[in-house]
């Protein structure tokens, strides 16, 4: 690092930043529109800054903003060292980092290398090249069955198609193969087992840590090693691929073999200063997550209990403990999340009763059963109080910081999501928790840009928007900001001891700083106990904590 660029940083020289800290997810083409054109983009983040300074955060990570001709929400990328035009520049994106860095706030990007887009340079070449070719053993090519190979060469399932594989043709292809893809058929999955591909990668996230980015999300991390050997096997199931059960030996994801690619990521991290980190998103069996977060490989993986735990004291303790003792098993620390791009808001779900199918509710708009809006809200605010005072770091997702609800009642017409339009739409899909955020109370897409949004906006969404909420000293906005400035000091020893309560609804923990964390989880309030009062996610009532709140405090 230059002189002058140490100088115009305002980040810690700690090498462990990342153990315990405060991580804002960004989904950019949602965020802010500098231009007009109803998409989001980095100058419209830039322009931002100061809000996400207001909001004390240690990092804020990026979805995907490379180019893409969004099959896949940006999850589909034709370009790994480059930034999507309709976003901006390499220079928008340079321009962004450093004011970010010198307001300290550091900077993780998306890595997708389970598969490119169908856009990617090398998947046009490989589908205009012979079979057999080095351009297609980029890919996982193969004939199919049946007398002329119009049957798919496997019974392997995608997430977004019924079957993992497309025929060629469908992409222009003259040569009667087929190709795999875990996603979308946008998205062919990449041959691991080229060697091409493992160099490709490195250059790639060499890219991005030489222009200074300190950390790298790594989308579908279990999934990039399969068993190729011939002939291919069937998984003998139709209904979904997972491999959760096969510890490290499944055809399909979680094999033992994807590590040797993480240690060499590893390697290169480890060359810089200081050293990169990297958080994988991997679905597999909770016991094998320390493999993807040893300190030899990936350094953290994302553990998404809490996104799944109803809001009750027994499951969030036990949630609780789980994933603390996961984390140390490999010097990892913990991931708390409650929401991401991929997920219905969480306040919406606590404001649900846990016994409605989401997804059909979902598919009725969100009218077929009542939302609590209120309690979803309080209960969401409780629960991010929770995380938040938990040793290691916890992972946000724009707009929950508003308390914004999901959007239930996007028209068909608008839906994005191929988890809607590819899955015989059964699945309402992710569209609900993507549309453009509201900066004001009124105006065209409420100050997300001068012109339109992408996804429609609802009406509601002024009375959430931050000139609505930094009006009202009670609001969700409040509540993170200053929970997230007082959660500065509680960077201490990543400890966390329980302490008994006369209600076992209640859950009551402190943090070695004598910092203590109380939840009431009943639908009675509960006597507060003596010491002084930090935050507390709803107001007290006559010296009791109300139902549905948390409260932080000092003995
Ligand atoms: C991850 C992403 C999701 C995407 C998928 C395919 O799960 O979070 O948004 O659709 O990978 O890349
Ligand atoms: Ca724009």
């Amino acid at each position: 690092m230059s002189k002058t660029s140490k100088k115009s940083s305002g980040l810690s020289s700690d090498k462990n930043w990342w153990r315990q800290a405060a991580i804002y997810q960004i989904y950019p083409r949602s965020f802010a529109d500098s231009n007009g054109d109803g998409i989001g983009d980095l100058k419209g983040i830039t322009s931002r800054i100061p809000y996400l300074k207001s909001l004390n955060l240690d990092a804020v990570w990026l979805s995907p903003f490379y180019p893409s001709a969004l099959a896949d929400g940006g999850y589909d990328v034709d370009n790994y060292r480059d930034v999507d035009p309709k976003l901006g520049t390499l220079a928008d994106f340079d321009e962004m980092l450093a004011g970010l860095h010198k307001v300290g706030i550091r900077v993780f990007v998306d890595i997708v290398p389970n598969h490119s887009s169908n856009l990617h340079e090398w998947f046009k070449e490989a589908i205009a090249a012979e079979p057999g070719s080095p351009a297609r053993n980029r890919y996982i090519f193969r004939n199919g069955r049946g007398t002329n190979g119009e049957l798919p060469p496997t019974d392997w399932v995608s997430h977004f198609a019924p079957s993992a594989w497309t025929h060629e043709s469908v992409m222009g292809g003259k040569h009667n193969q087929w190709y795999m893809h875990w996603f979308a058929p946008e998205q062919p999955d990449f041959n691991w087992d080229n060697p091409e591909i493992e160099k490709d990668f490195l250059k790639t996230l060499k890219f991005w840590a030489d222009r200074g980015v300190d950390g790298f999300r790594i989308d579908v991390a279990h999934a990039l090693k399969k068993d190729l050997s011939e002939p291919l096997r069937n998984l003998n199931v139709f209904e979904g691929l997972d491999e959760r059960g096969n510890k490290g030996k499944g055809i399909f994801a979680d094999r033992d073999d994807v590590f040797k690619i993480y240690r060499e990521w590893r390697k290169l991290f480890n060359k810089y200063n200081p050293p990169r980190v990297a958080v994988a998103e991997a679905f597999v069996h909770p016991e094998r997550l320390p493999l993807y977060a040893s300190t030899k490989t990936l350094g953290q993986c994302f553990d998404f209990r809490f996104i799944e735990t109803p809001f009750e004291a027994g499951a969030y303790r036990i949630a609780t403990q789980e994933a603390i003792e996961l984390a140390a098993k490999n010097k990892s620390s913990c991931t708390w999340t409650l929401s991401n791009h991929d997920q219905i808001r969480h306040a919406t779900k606590m404001g649900l009763n846990p016994a409605v199918n989401r997804r059909d509710w979902m598919l009725s708009n969100g009218t077929s059963h009542p939302l609590d809006v209120e309690a979803g809200i309080a209960n969401a605010l409780a629960a991010t109080l929770y995380i938040l005072a938990l040793p290691g770091s916890t992972y946000m997702y724009q707009g929950e910081e508003l308390g914004l609800h999901e959007v239930t009642d996007i028209p068909e017409k608008a839906i994005q999501d191929p988890q809607y339009l590819r899955n015989n739409k059964v699945d309402k899909g992710r569209d609900g928790c993507r549309v453009p955020l509201p900066w004001t109370t009124s105006g065209k897409s409420f100050g997300f840009g001068s012109g339109g949004a992408h996804l429609p906006q609802p009406q509601w969404f002024g009375k959430y928007s931050v000139e609505a909420e930094e009006k009202e000293p009670h609001s969700p906005l409040a509540i993170y900001r200053k929970a997230l400035e007082l959660r500065k000091s509680l960077q201490t020893k990543e400890e966390i001891k329980w302490h008994k309560t006369k209600d076992v609804s209640v859950l009551h923990y402190a943090r070695p700083n004598g910092w203590h964390c109380i939840t009431n989880f009943r639908s009675q309030s509960y006597p507060m106990p003596k010491g002084e009062i930090l935050i507390s996610s709803q107001p007290l009532v006559d010296g009791r904590i109300p139902a549905g709140t948390t409260v932080w405090f000092k003995k």
